[in-house]
């Protein structure tokens, strides 16, 4: 059974992943990255204590995978006792539909208080040794169930308490088997600028072990990438927000880590309304079409920011309630672009 995080990648090359972002990160959207180039992403958060508390029915539909669509696949688990992960890990391998799952991940990075106050997420990194301890067990788990143990995280709680490197130290030598950092605090929240030298000091307190080390925070672009990696000496790399619209993002990153001619081919209108329809038709078959429409409302502005007339399509996308008013917008939308409006 493959239970290395170097089984499942080419790690000579920098990995380019989606970042999990809850409300963003569907299974569609994690399969629409993956054809364009994203090595592979993340589910958003579930929580393992509701998972054993309540079996997976309740949170299936935020562990969705599809391996044909996405490769690699990943389920984030956030909790705060290392009893938890270890029983949720084993009732999703249980189910036949999740069992494929090649990685688990662990969220020790979440800021957001109702995650905080329950001592998960970003919690623990004020209890490095409970956060050591979940590590272990997990990584335990995970191999005996043949599968990757990873964990993200951030550069400490506060400015105050900016005690990333040795928390770096105990993920690695409790187990973890691939390391991301988001270059920010978590009173920070995702403010600010990433701090990409505090990765850099976390990354090189890990450098020896071999662990495959993700930096992220503020990548952009095919340069800002480049940047990252050059500042932080991180072996790969994770891309949250600029993805959201705009999934073209990794073939410009990966055009650009290979040093490939970038032809910089922006993708027109017409391409990123396709794309946001396709987006939702994904998002329908997974949640049907109300709720497909109501949750992409704060991502179908994304595809159209920046074209002309943009402010006004995104206020009536935000209102649509329906495919059909969504798709009658985006002809609207791209008849004016093409001056037949
Ligand atoms: C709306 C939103 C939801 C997020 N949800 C998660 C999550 O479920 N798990 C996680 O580890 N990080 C989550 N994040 C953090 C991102 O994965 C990423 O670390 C952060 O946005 C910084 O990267 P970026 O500058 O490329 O966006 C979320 C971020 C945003 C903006």
């Amino acid at each position: 059974m493959k239970h290395a995080f170097s089984d499942l990648f080419d790690t000579k090359r920098p990995l380019v992943a989606l970042s999990p972002m809850a409300g963003f990160s569907s299974v569609s959207f994690r399969g629409i990255c993956h054809s364009l180039g994203s090595d592979y992403a993340p589910t958003e958060l579930t929580s393992a204590r509701s998972i054993v508390m309540n079996g997976i029915a309740k949170s299936y539909r935020f562990m969705t995978i599809d391996p044909a669509a996405e490769g690699v696949t990943a389920i984030q688990l956030f909790g705060n006792t290392p009893d938890d992960f270890a029983e949720a890990m084993k009732i999703i391998c249980d189910d036949p539909r999740l069992a494929p799952v090649d990685i688990f991940d662990i969220n020790m990075g979440c800021p957001v208080p109702k995650v905080v106050k329950t001592g998960a997420g970003s919690a623990l990194m004020k209890d490095p040794v409970l956060a050591g301890k979940i590590v272990k067990k997990a990584r335990e788990t995970a191999e005996s169930l043949g599968k990757v143990l990873t964990v993200k995280t951030r550069t400490g709680f506060t400015e105050l308490t900016l005690n990333g490197p040795e928390f770096a130290r105990v993920l690695v030598e409790s187990g973890a088997e691939a390391v991301c950092v988001h270059g920010r605090t978590a009173k920070q929240m995702y403010t600010g600028k990433a701090d990409w030298e505090q990765i850099r000091l976390m990354r090189e307190a890990v450098s020896k072990s071999g662990v495959y080390f993700f930096a992220n925070g503020d990548v952009k672009d095919g340069s800002s990438a480049k940047a990252i990696l050059e500042a932080t000496g991180a072996d790969g790399l994770m891309i949250g927000r600029a993805a959201c619209g705009n999934p073209w993002i990794f073939t410009e990153v990966k055009n650009c880590l290979s040093g490939k001619e970038n032809d910089n081919k922006m993708p027109t209108l017409s391409e990123k309304c396709d794309m946001l329809i396709t987006e939702l038709e994904g998002r329908t078959r997974e949640v049907g079409e109300k709720l497909a429409v109501t949750e992409m409302r704060s991502v179908m502005p994304q595809y159209i920011k920046g074209f002309p007339g943009a402010a006004k399509v995104k206020v009536a996308l935000c209102r649509a309630s329906t495919k059909m008013e969504v798709r009658q917008i985006l002809d609207d939308c791209l008849k004016e672009e093409n001056g037949n409006g």
